[in-house]
């Protein structure tokens, strides 16, 4: 009988992580917790709460769960893995500690300081009155951001100092984002691209997935509000010694400072980064797999991801990396982990929302999907569920269509045909994902 691993989580992100993991020759038995109807087709979705950590390690108890892989970063912030550890399972995803890298940005801030990793200047508030008096000294734009996750939606570039008062008051008085946003940072605003790179780790040894590019903003050309993440695509083509400097300037130190300040990590670390003229910064860090840049980067793996995830787990992935071959011909000499990642390979997604997301939108829509058709495109459902009608909508970020090719182009064009097949009332889109160039500042 194969392994069984339970996948936490709700969105994209664990629709495509059950789906790579369906791939394995292990064969596994899948369980996602709470699930959507995307993984309900390749996994048993169990109704468990994963910010309830007793119902999560009663379930792997009953079921003798091998592997949890934690998605999301709420379960992780508030310490399931370190639960579910202290009951004796395996599990991919950081403790409490190490997840501190996306939930207290000021916290993250300081390790990439003790690190001498670059990354933007910076100011932390929990008063209004400094921040605004901190505005007065400082030139616009300026990012501001709240301390704590906030799904995604604590950023805010602004470019005036109207948008920076509003802001400022939204998370210090109006508590818009909860305790999330008791604190922030006031940060220098770089330009450049963006890149996401995600990496695998048991704390030791380390490897680099394909890099890529989310589309955050809503509206085409970059403009409009940040969203989760409007669609991506990977492999992002880099200049050779940019690799090794990611590695080496980014990665390596950070990667250091956690096994300096003994905090243990196994699991996704995410770096955002931001390509500027002097050179790579980060951004921020996530502590898990990013959404939708999982929808990309996993289907151009060629090594089993379940092995990987185990080997993560029980913190062997030296042992794993020592087995697989370099990138080949096509792929980076100086990237970590190259030869899990097939380079000849384009993955692109383009996420279906909802009108009026990410402000108010209306959920309930049915939903109309393309017959099935694994060869090359597929839809991963985000923000799905089952009502009497049918499949609806019950998400601002409803699906993503992902298409795959021997070149971007090939991988867009797939990925939009499939979404042009794909209907519901209000569905939303940006018709330049992927198109190279047309990425811009933040
Ligand atoms: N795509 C951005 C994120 O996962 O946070």
């Amino acid at each position: 009988m194969g392994r069984k691993v339970l996948v936490i989580g709700a969105g994209g992100r664990e629709h495509a992580i059950v789906r790579q993991l369906a791939q394995s020759p292990e064969d596994p038995i899948i369980f996602a917790a709470p699930g959507n109807p995307g993984t309900g087709v390749l996994a048993q979705n169990v109704d468990l709460d994963p910010l309830v950590p007793d119902d999560v390690v009663g379930f792997c108890r009953r079921e003798a769960v091998d592997l949890v892989i934690i998605g999301p970063e709420d379960p992780l912030i508030e310490g399931l893995a370190d639960h579910l550890h202290k009951a004796g399972f395996a599990v991919f995803g950081p403790g409490a500690q190490g997840a501190r890298l996306e939930g207290d940005k000021e916290f993250a801030k300081e390790v990439l300081a003790s690190a001498g990793v670059p990354t933007p200047h910076h100011h932390a508030f929990s008063s209004s009155r400094a921040a605004l008096k901190h505005l007065d000294n400082i030139e616009l734009p300026v990012v501001i951001k709240a301390c704590g996750a906030a799904q995604g939606k604590g950023v805010a570039v602004c470019s005036n100092r109207d948008e920076a008062e509003s802001f400022i008051r939204e998370c210090l008085d109006d508590q818009r984002f909860g305790g999330a946003g008791l604190r922030i940072l006031i940060e220098e605003c770089i330009f450049g691209p963006e890149l996401s790179v995600l990496v695998v780790t048991d704390g030791q040894s380390y490897c680099m997935l394909a890099p890529s590019r989310d589309h955050k903003r809503i509206g085409e050309k970059d403009t409009g509000p940040n969203t989760g993440g409007m669609g991506a695509f990977a492999p992002v083509d880099l200049p050779s010694d940019l690799h090794e400097e990611i590695d080496t300037r980014i990665i390596l130190p950070v990667l250091a400072e956690l096994r300096r300040r003994d905090i243990p990590y196994r699991g996704v670390l995410y770096a955002g980064l931001m390509l500027t003229e002097s050179g790579p910064q980060v951004l921020e860090f996530n502590c898990r797999f990013g959404d939708p840049e999982t929808q990309v980067v996993l289907p151009l793996l060629q090594e089993d991801f379940l092995e990987l995830c185990v080997s993560t787990a029980a913190g062997k992935l030296g042992g794993y990396l020592q087995g697989l071959p370099g990138g080949g011909d096509n792929g980076p000499d100086d990237w970590p982990g190259a030869g899990m990642t097939d380079w000849k390979k384009h993955c692109v997604v383009v996420v279906g929302a909802s009108d009026g997301y990410p402000g108010k939108y209306v959920k309930g829509k049915a939903i109309e999907l393309p017959e099935p058709d694994e060869s090359d495109r597929w839809i991963i459902h985000a923000g799905t569920t089952y009502s009497e009608l049918g499949l609806v909508t019950s998400g601002g970020r409803v699906l993503g269509s992902v298409g795959t090719g021997a070149s971007l182009s090939e991988a867009r064009q797939a990925a939009y045909d499939l979404l042009n097949e794909t209907h519901f009332e209000g569905l939303i889109y940006r018709r330049d994902i992927a198109v190279i160039g047309g990425e811009s500042s933040g």
